[in-house]
């Protein structure tokens, strides 16, 4: 989708993609990650997810990515950030710096690698399958650009007929998974749940078939 579809939805409070809660499959699973209480966090197309305040909870630092500044700035005001944040800019970016996070606003396309300090690990949650099928290669590119190549990541994903429904949220079968970070990295699969019958919206839109919501853990394998 163009950012400007992106910005629209925030501007018209159109965000039923926001979880008012913690996303639940998160903190069974992150401790297979296996990492220090200091990592540091790479979120993409972060939203105002409240994983962000999740991982800043468990003692992560987090960077958070994502183009829309309301989005950014209501995350930071529900968490009573907003006041102490400072702000920056590099490139086409404003970034808002508080102690536990850095929130860049932008087009994560065009975040430079230097820009950010290593990443100790990636959580792709409702980002990949936001993007469409001709700007998901790009976004896996520039992905693996921004970590080194024994960066683990958490990946959600949806798997179902994508011709039954329009995206947001797209399909991206493992498959696709697999070719994007296939060559670098074990992928293993957390969960699979069947979402059918909890998300009606979808069913509404079309969808009738099937819908797997999948958690991969991607294990780099130079780590092995
Ligand atoms: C489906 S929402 C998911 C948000 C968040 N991950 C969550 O789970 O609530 C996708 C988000 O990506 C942002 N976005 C889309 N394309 C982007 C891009 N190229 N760069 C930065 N943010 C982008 C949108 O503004 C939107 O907030």
């Amino acid at each position: 989708m163009e950012l400007s579809y992106w910005q629209s939805r925030w501007n018209k409070h159109k965000t039923g993609f926001h979880m008012q809660i913690v996303y639940p499959l998160l903190p069974p699973h992150w401790p297979r990650l296996a990492l220090s209480k200091e990592a540091r966090i790479l979120v993409p197309l972060c939203g105002k997810s409240l994983d962000l305040n999740w991982f800043m909870e468990q003692g992560h630092y987090v960077i958070g990515v994502e183009v829309s500044e309301l989005a950014i700035r209501t995350f930071l005001e529900q968490h009573d950030l907003l006041d102490e944040a400072t702000t920056d800019s590099k490139g086409d970016f404003t970034i808002y710096c508080t102690p536990c996070g850095e929130f860049w606003v932008g087009d994560l396309l065009k975040l430079h690698p230097n820009w950010i300090d290593p990443i100790d690990a990636v959580y792709d949650k409702a980002a990949i399958v936001a993007l469409r099928e001709d700007q998901r290669p790009d976004y896996a590119r520039h992905m693996r650009t921004l970590v080194s190549p024994d960066t683990p990541m958490m990946i959600q994903t949806f798997d179902y007929p994508q011709d039954e429904m329009p995206g947001p949220p797209f399909s991206v079968p493992i498959e696709e998974i697999e070719s994007y970070y296939g060559d670098r990295y074990t992928i293993e699969v957390l969960e699979k749940r069947n979402r059918l019958d909890d998300l009606a919206k979808f069913k509404q839109r079309g969808l009738e078939t099937h819908l797997w919501e999948y958690v991969l853990l991607l294990t780099p394998k130079s780590a092995k």
